[in-house]
């Protein structure tokens, strides 16, 4: 059995929807913290389990006759740590095969604040003793263009990363590669840097949404205190602020940007263009 975490989040839903192209549904067991609103996944014919991360009794249920485990990284920021810790004790008490870990690009040697909890997690997998995947995610496409309504309507997308390149890539490419490492043999041990082929500034970004859209949007680099204070009064929690402000500035310094073609040779294809990514955000606007 393969159990998917997170399976109601974005990446999650993703890796579900990758991984029924590679096996049977009755071989995917889903995890999530609310089952009532996963009606979704239910009717996909995989089994559904309740776990919360936060909640240690809830886990060792979820996780009985697991082989394979994706532990999709906790969104809830200062608690990620402890939480991703008693995922791993329950990982430890079912005896699973291979723990696999959505972390952060360099996440050993990324100056990211983001970069902190995904390191302590990796060193408390390692030190568990499973057999364990780190999938070093680098930065979501969908961070640059989930939201451009504002950017459109403005002219302008706002950011504090200078000239730095982001090699991002779609959700949903990086869940194909969790897929076929959770699908796939010989991943044992592996440390994974996941990137797109293509790496943009955030200059290169606004000048192909201006293409797309056929609206002039120009990018308006801020120091990271003022990007800070600018999505502060866009309404962002602060934690997601100051961490959104201290990538940019990492990325201005090449924290985002890597040459590594990992995730292209487990996809066994190119990764989505931005271009492509664009298009299909402007479209479904
Ligand atoms: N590389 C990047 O650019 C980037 C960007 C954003 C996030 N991330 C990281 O990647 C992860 C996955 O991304 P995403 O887009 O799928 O994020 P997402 O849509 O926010 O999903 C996060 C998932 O974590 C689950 N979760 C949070 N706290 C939990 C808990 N205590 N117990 C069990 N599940 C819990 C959520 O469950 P509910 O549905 O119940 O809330 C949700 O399913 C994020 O959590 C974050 O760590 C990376």
């Amino acid at each position: 059995m393969i159990v998917v975490t997170g399976a109601s989040g974005n990446l999650g839903g993703h890796v579900i929807a990758s991984l029924l192209e590679k096996v049977p549904a009755a071989k995917i067991i889903a995890t999530v913290r609310n089952v009532e609103k996963a009606g979704d996944l239910a009717k996909l014919g995989i089994h559904l389990r309740q776990a919360d991360y936060a909640k240690p009794a809830t886990l060792a249920a979820a996780f009985a006759g697991a082989e394979k485990v994706l532990l999709i990284s906790s969104n809830e920021l200062g608690e990620r740590v402890a939480q991703h810790q008693a995922v791993i004790n329950a990982c430890v008490a079912a005896n699973v095969k291979l723990l696999a870990y959505t972390s952060l690009l360099r996440a050993d040697t990324s100056t990211l604040s983001l970069a902190s909890d995904h390191l302590a997690t990796e060193q408390a997998i390692r030190s568990s003793g499973l057999p364990f995947v780190f999938l070093r995610n680098g930065w979501y496409q969908e961070n640059h263009t989930e939201a451009l309504g504002p950017a459109l309507q403005h002219g302008a997308i706002l950011g504090a990363a200078g000239d730095g390149k982001f090699a991002a890539a779609t959700r949903a490419d990086y869940a194909a590669a969790a897929a076929a490492v959770l699908s796939g043999q010989g991943h044992e041990n592996k440390v994974y840097e996941l990137v797109g082929d293509e790496a943009y500034t955030l200059s290169e970004l606004a000048a192909e949404v201006s293409k797309t859209a056929g609206t002039a949007v120009a990018y308006q680099n801020l120091p990271p205190a003022e990007y800070e204070k600018a999505l502060l009064g866009f309404g962002l929690p602060a934690p997601v602020a100051a961490m959104l402000a201290d990538s940019d500035a990492g990325a201005a310094k090449g924290e985002l940007e890597s040459a590594s073609r990992d995730l292209r040779s487990l996809l066994g294809r190119s990764t989505t263009a931005l271009a492509q990514s664009i298009r299909s955000a402007i479209q479904t606007k």
